[in-house]
């Protein structure tokens, strides 16, 4: 795995995460891909006025390397949950351990200093790939569903009606060896 470098976005990271989340998530109209929705849905997944108000929240990590930016998550504690989302790598290091990486630092953020007991993800069911790849995180189904929000400024879905499902983890158990491996492996200056 490339050497990655973790630590909380600052304002002037604001533009690269922008243009990083939304070249990961739709790459290129139309074309498939179990690591993206650019088959699902169109237009930019965010904005940079929305990226830049989670940064000065204090909610977003960055990962970078000698190169730059390679990937960010976003991780938000209320009431003990911590809401995880906007976890993206750039495309050309996909499926090289970065993804894994982000999210266990979310998760031991939320843990550690939030004091998180539950961890909750959205995702497009239809993704059943990317579901996957969280419920080998530890993460489990729930019968929570909604529609993919379509004044909310995420882009357009193909199909009228897109179902999003939640996904949620108990961190009072032990967190999945994926953080601690990743713990030990990085420095943070989170
Ligand atoms: C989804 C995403 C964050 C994953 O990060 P990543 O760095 O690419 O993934 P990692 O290298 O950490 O892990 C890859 C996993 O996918 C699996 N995988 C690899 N190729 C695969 C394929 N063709 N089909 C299904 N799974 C595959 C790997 O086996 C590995 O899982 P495992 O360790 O449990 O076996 C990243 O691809 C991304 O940025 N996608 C676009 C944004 C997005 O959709 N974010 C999620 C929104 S909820």
């Amino acid at each position: 795995m490339p050497q990655v470098h973790i630590r909380k976005a600052e304002l002037t990271d604001a533009e690269a995460v922008t243009k990083l989340v939304n070249r990961a998530y739709r790459p290129e109209a139309g074309s498939e891909g179990w690591t993206h929705e650019s088959a699902l849905v169109s237009g930019d997944r965010i904005g940079q006025g929305k990226v830049t108000t989670a940064i000065q929240s204090g909610t977003v990590l960055v990962g970078s390397n000698e190169r730059g930016l390679v990937g960010c998550v976003q991780v938000e504690v209320t009431d003990r949950v911590a809401q995880i989302g906007m976890l993206a790598v750039d495309p050309s290091l996909q499926a090289s351990g970065i993804g894994k990486l982000l999210l266990a630092h979310a998760e031991e953020l939320a843990v550690q200093k939030f004091n998180a007991q539950v961890g909750v993800l959205v995702v497009i069911a239809a993704r059943t790939e990317l579901v996957g790849f969280y419920l080998r995180r530890g993460y489990s189904k729930t019968d929570e569903w909604s529609q993919y929000p379509t004044d909310a400024g995420v882009g357009t879905p193909e199909k009228e009606a897109m179902l999003l499902t939640t996904l949620r983890k108990c961190f009072n158990n032990r967190l999945h060896g994926d953080r601690f491996s990743a713990a030990s492996r990085l420095q943070t200056g989170s």
